[in-house]
This record gives structure tokens, sequence and C-alpha cells, in this order.
């Protein structure tokens, strides 16, 4: 396929809410594997149709690990650190993996369900207390996965400005600079380890306990570094993205008039939310780059080795050949075959804990605030700018 001489520069802007750049729809019927230029370490190749994201995304010749430490083609001043899931490759990425997965499984998530349930019910109570207007974000969307993920892992709950200082300066408001987004980074590492060797000394019911048995066991598993890394990562994915999935699904059912039609039909709910999942985005289309580890073609277009390929999950989602009028949020939607969770080794980890967490939450909202709606005008709305997540900053709703 050939590609245009002009290089458009990448990531697209947006509105700053939830509208998809209409430049992916372009894309996919002209150009699915367009060079663009980055705003760090120069031009990759940006991928946008359903087919090709997902080829590239379970093609072990594009790699992560290829990304760690170097200037390469990027969306963030930082570049990839080891030790993360995220940065690694088969094998190492599946020993690693390996160690947490069952925990991640639909049957970890499952026996969750019940203290979710317990903390979703105790933070409706608190909306209750509060009573109307009041910050969803604040009293709900955010401190449930944060809660969640503290419990599993085994961090004190009242320790968690650490990890929101993190995420802030890391996902946050753009306001941080990348020395910043380090020494926090560093700062959270200080903090995990601390707790890892708490846990050595005393084992306690939890999943940080866990993955020190398993790697004192052996010890050539995980080395000290990537158990706290990977207890980093937990942490952190484990709460910004659900936490912006509650806000923004809520945000989107309210101000497209389809709250109180899903609160009178709760049989549909699971089908609604995967399709939340498909047409709601929680991050912008900032993907991560894969290196090409030879030359590799991509729907006609000859990726050369040592190029950086980003595959727009977002796009895929709103691929016309896999989902009729996918600009629709159609709450029936099924099959709904959409990449919100990525695809191939590193699909995320999280996506059945984020699941449940997303079906107990939403399903207690809307069977108590059937009535619930924003308590400012839609236009009123503040929303985070220059963030990987996209969501409302405040959400002020009533009932
Ligand atoms: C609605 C919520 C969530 C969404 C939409 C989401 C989305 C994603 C996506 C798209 C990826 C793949 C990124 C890529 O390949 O470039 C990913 C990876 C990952 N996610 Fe999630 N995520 C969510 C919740 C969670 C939760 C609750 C956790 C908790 C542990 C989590 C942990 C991870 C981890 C560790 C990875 C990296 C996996 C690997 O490299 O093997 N995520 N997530």
């Amino acid at each position: 396929m050939s590609t245009p001489d002009e290089v458009p520069a990448f990531p697209f802007p947006d509105d700053g809410r939830l509208a998809i750049p209409e430049q992916f729809a372009d894309l996919r019927a002209r150009c699915p594997v367009q060079r663009v230029e980055l705003p760090f370490g120069g031009q990759g190749w940006l991928v946008s149709r359903h087919a090709d994201v997902k080829a590239v995304l379970g093609d072990p010749r594009f790699s992560r690990a290829a990304t760690v430490d170097a200037d390469v083609p990027r969306t963030t001043p930082w570049r990839t650190q080891a030790g993360n899931l995220m940065a690694m490759d088969p094998p190492e990425h599946t020993r690693t993996r390996r160690l947490v997965a069952p925990v991640f499984s639909r049957r970890g998530a499952e026996r969750l369900r019940p203290r979710t349930e317990e903390i979703v019910g105790e933070l409706i109570a608190g909306l209750r207390r509060a009573g109307g207007p009041v910050d969803f974000v604040e009293a709900f969307a955010m401190p449930l996965p944060v809660t969640v993920i503290c419990e599993l892992l085994g961090v004190p709950a009242d320790r968690w400005h650490l990890f929101r200082d993190f995420s802030e300066k890391v996902f946050g408001d753009a306001s941080g600079s990348a020395e910043e987004a380090e020494r926090a980074a560093a700062e959270l590492d200080t903090f995990l380890a601390g707790l890892v060797a708490q846990r050595r000394a005393e084992p306690r019911d939890d999943l940080l306990s866990e993955m020190v048995a398993a790697r004192d066991a052996d010890g050539a598993r995980l080395s000290e570094e990537e158990l706290v890394t990977l207890g980093v990562t937990i942490l952190v994915s484990g709460h910004e993205t659900t936490a912006a999935a509650v806000g923004n699904y809520v945000y989107t059912l309210l101000t497209q008039g389809l709250w109180r039609d899903l609160a009178a039909r709760p049989e549909q709910l699971d089908t609604a939310l995967e399709e939340l999942l498909r047409a709601v985005p929680i991050g912008g289309a900032e993907t991560m780059p894969r290196m090409a580890t030879e030359d590799v073609t991509v729907a006609g277009t000859v990726v050369r080795e040592g190029e950086a390929v980003f595959p727009v999950m977002l796009s895929a989602n709103f691929d016309e050949s896999v989902f009729a009028e996918p600009d629709k949020l159609d709450l029936h939607r099924s099959p709904n075959p959409h990449l919100a969770f990525g695809f191939g080794p590193h699909v995320c980890l999280g996506a059945q804990l984020a699941l449940m967490e997303l079906r107990v939450a939403l399903g207690r909202l809307l069977a108590e605030f059937p009535t619930l709606r924003l308590a400012v005008d839609e236009a009123d709305v503040p929303w985070r700018t220059g963030s990987m997540v996209r969501g409302p900053r405040r959400l002020m709703v009533t009932w």
C-alpha cells in the first residue's frame, strides 16, 4: 500500500472529551498502515484496521522488549523501563506473567466478588449519606478500584496517595516532567520494596505474600527488583483504567439518555458493558510502540527491521468492516469482538477483574439509583486534559 508523502503528526488532536479523532476512519479506508511523526524519537507506522491491529499484537516479530531504555518513537517523554510486564517479550514475559495469572483469571476475579460487593455497598451508603449533588469520581469511581486493588495486593489503603501521586505524574494532567515522573516512580518502588520485606518477614493472605513466596521458592523465577516492579505495575494499572471506565460509562449512559432504560433491563448489562468497552474510550489512542525485529509486511506495507509500529486498538474498535454502524452506541450489539483489553501475549492481565468490578458497580448503581442524573450542564463538566487517561475530572450527579 502506498502512503502519501505527507507524514502526519501523531497523536491526532482530540476534543479532550470522549470523541474519536476522525482521522482514523479515513486511514482505515485509505491507508491502513500510515507513516506518522511522533513527538519523541522520530517516525513510526500507525496501524488502524481491526484485523491488522490484531495481527500486529499477536505477532512475535514485533517486540516490546526492544523499546527498553531506547529512544524509540513514542508519545511520552520517558523511555520504557525494564522489569515491567509491558516491557518484556516471551519467554521472559510468559514466565513472569504466569506467576500472577491465577489470581487474575476469571475464577480468581470471582473470588473477589463478595468483597467487591461489600465495598460497592459501602460506597453507595456513602453516596446516600452525602446526598446529591455529589462528585461521583471522588466518591465512587476512584475509591472502588483503589480499594479492591489495595486489598488484593495487601497494600494499606491509606497509602494510596503515594500511587495516586505517581499516576497523576505519569498519566496525569501533563503537568509533570519526565524527572518528576521518575521521582514519583522511585518513591513508589521504595514503598513497595518495604512492603515486600515486611511480607517476607511476616507473610499474610495477600497477593504480595504469594508473590514473595513464589520468588523465594525459586529465586530464578523473579528477581527482587522484578517483584517490586510487578507489584507497582499491578497497583497502578489496576486502578486508573477501571476508575476512568466507571466514570466514563456512567457519564455516557447519563448524557445519551440510556441510564433509565438500562436500569429497567438489568439482564442486558453484560452485553451493554461490552459495548461500552468497545465504544467509550478510556485512554487516548496512544498505543505503546512495538519494534519490528525483522522486515514484516502489514496490509501490503513493509515495516523494516528496527521500525516502530503503533497498533491502535481504539481505531480497531470502530472498524466498519467488523462493527455495523460503529459510531452508534448499541447496547444490544452482539457479538462484540472489541479490542478494548488488547490482544495477544500482552492482553490485559486485569480484564476479568475489571469486568467483575464494572458489573458489580454498574449493576448496583443502576438498581439503587434508577433516576441518577447530572447535577450540572453537560458543557460544565470539567475534563482531564493532556492526560493518558481520559475522563471527567469531576462528575457532579444527583438522583
Ligand atoms: C476497564 C479497565 C481496563 C482496560 C480497558 C485495560 C486495558 C488494557 C490494554 C488495552 C492492555 C494492553 C496494552 C497493549 O498491549 O499495548 C492492558 C494491559 C495490562 N493491563 Fe489492563 N486494562 C484495564 C484494567 C486493568 C486492571 C484492573 C488491571 C489490574 C491488574 C490491569 C493490568 C494490566 C497489566 C498488568 C497489563 C500488561 C499485561 C502484559 O504486558 O502482559 N488492567 N490493559
